[in-house]
């Protein structure tokens, strides 16, 4: 297992360029099932979750060739129709192949993705769409098993919020079981993120029918069929955010190149209300370095507001503010892994009931922590770049997920960061958590 020791207060300078979106990469990837052509998907981020998704799409008879940052599919038979749970309980997004298998197939038998450290992770408003549309559900021994009637699933108008608002996963699924269904659908209450505003344009690319993406109202008028497609996924706005973050708390003036500003207001808006001061242009942001900075109060919402995703990174950020700051995280309410890591770090933060209260302090010193899901161990490698002395970060496999080479990028503008073989730990087994 790999742990990253980093040598912390040093001064960042340069550009960083940022990856392709792993939250959009996952489900556009799972259109591959949903055609017999053959499909050309490009900005694709080596990471580990997206090797576990191309392994999924496998063993449901897609042939794919990976090569750097682009992966080619084509579907070569469909006898398997079931996403094992060995696979999806390493990554939950692996059940964005229902909604696709559905369409595409009339069926799907995928594994309940199960728990995760950020929280319980339901699917009933992904299953409450599909039953919508014509589809039979049954649960059985852990798998979601879903059927589409003889004459095939039929559009219908669906009301897709749940108590924390809007579904990004439950959106997609339901957005492509509706594509190949007979009439119109209506998806009321939609996630607006960018990804699925992506999903939407690449399936668009492969002959759907989709208006609306990015409001809260979609309408997608049923096709018969699918072309295949050749498409480059969006920018990762969480990655983007992750960077800027990590100029910021390290006073340094980087650059982060081929963002799309746009899909990060909310961040920046907080990064403004705390005194830090961010040079936009059409692809890049750049942070004018401030040597403090001020409290804030953030709310986590779904886009777009302030993203989930982000919440761990600003709280590393808010430790050595000016004042006291607080996060009420409103969707995964038990998403503060990382607290517990900063304050052993010397960060002065309490949790309760989906709130956090940090009360800033003047410096973080280095420690050794550990990673426990993707956000939490960005948050981590954030703070040991600002703090005094040497931070180990261990089961960093964690980070692996969403980042790619994250050590060796953050090297490239000068961070004194490197990944070494952590042999007090054995090595990882298939995670039973995911996020
Ligand atoms: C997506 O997960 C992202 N993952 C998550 O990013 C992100 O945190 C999340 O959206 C929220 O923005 C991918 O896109 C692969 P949700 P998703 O369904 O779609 C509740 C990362 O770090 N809910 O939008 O699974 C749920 O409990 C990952 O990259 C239901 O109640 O999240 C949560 O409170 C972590 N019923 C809220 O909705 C359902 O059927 C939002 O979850 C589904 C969700």
């Amino acid at each position: 297992m790999d742990a990253f020791l980093i040598q912390g207060g040093q001064r960042l300078s340069g550009s960083i360029a940022v990856s392709g979106a792993k939250n959009s990469a996952l489900p556009i990837l799972a259109v591959s099932l949903m055609t017999d052509s053959a499909c050309r998907f490009g900005n694709i981020p080596v990471l580990r979750d997206i090797q576990t998704q191309v392994k999924i799409l496998n063993t449901l008879g897609v042939e794919s060739h990976w090569t750097g940052h682009e992966i080619t599919t084509k579907v070569k038979d469909s006898y398997n129709s079931t996403a094992p749970y060995e696979l999806v309980k390493q990554m939950r997004a692996g059940v964005c192949v229902l909604g696709p298998l559905l369409a595409k197939r009339g069926e799907a038998i995928v594994s309940l993705p199960g728990g995760c450290v950020i929280g319980e992770r339901p699917i009933d408003l992904h299953l409450r769409g599909l039953e919508a549309l014509g589809a039979q559900i049954t649960l059985d021994q852990g798998y979601i098993s879903a059927k589409a009637p003889k004459g095939g699933l039929k559009g219908a108008e669906i009301y897709l919020g749940g108590k924390f608002g809007s579904s990004v996963l439950a959106t997609d699924n339901v957005m492509c079981a509706a594509v190949l269904a007979k009439g119109t659908t209506i998806i009321e209450c939609a996630a607006c993120e960018p990804e699925v505003v992506d999903l939407a344009r690449c399936l668009n690319s492969m002959g759907a029918k989709i208006e609306g993406a990015g409001s809260p109202r979609i309408v997608i008028h049923g096709v018969k069929r699918l072309r295949g497609c050749d498409y480059d996924v969006i920018p990762d706005r969480i990655e983007a955010a992750t960077f800027l973050i990590a100029g910021a708390i390290t006073r340094s003036p980087i650059t982060v190149t081929g963002c799309k500003p746009d899909h990060l207001m909310a961040v920046l808006d907080v990064l403004r209300q705390m005194g830090i001061r961010v040079e936009r242009k059409p692809t890049s942001l750049k942070i004018i370095p401030a040597d403090t900075w001020k409290c804030a109060d953030v709310v986590t919402l779904p886009h777009p507001s302030f993203p989930t995703d982000c919440q761990a990174q600003i709280m590393a950020l808010m430790s050595i503010a000016q004042g006291t700051s607080t996060i009420t995280e409103r969707i995964y309410p038990e998403r503060f892994m990382a607290a517990a890591e900063l304050k052993r770090m010397g960060a002065k933060i309490s949790v309760a009931n989906g709130n956090a209260v940090i009360q800033g302090v003047d410096k973080i010193g280095g420690a050794e922590v550990m990673a426990s899901d993707l956000r939490a161990s960005a948050a981590l490698v954030i703070a040991g770049l600002a703090a005094n002395g040497e931070t180990k970060i261990t089961r960093v496999y964690h980070i692996d997920r969403g980042y790619e080479r994250i050590e060796e990028r953050l090297r490239k503008i000068g961070a004194r960061i490197q990944r070494v073989a952590d042999s007090d730990l054995p090595a990882p087994q298939a995670q039973a958590v995911s996020t």
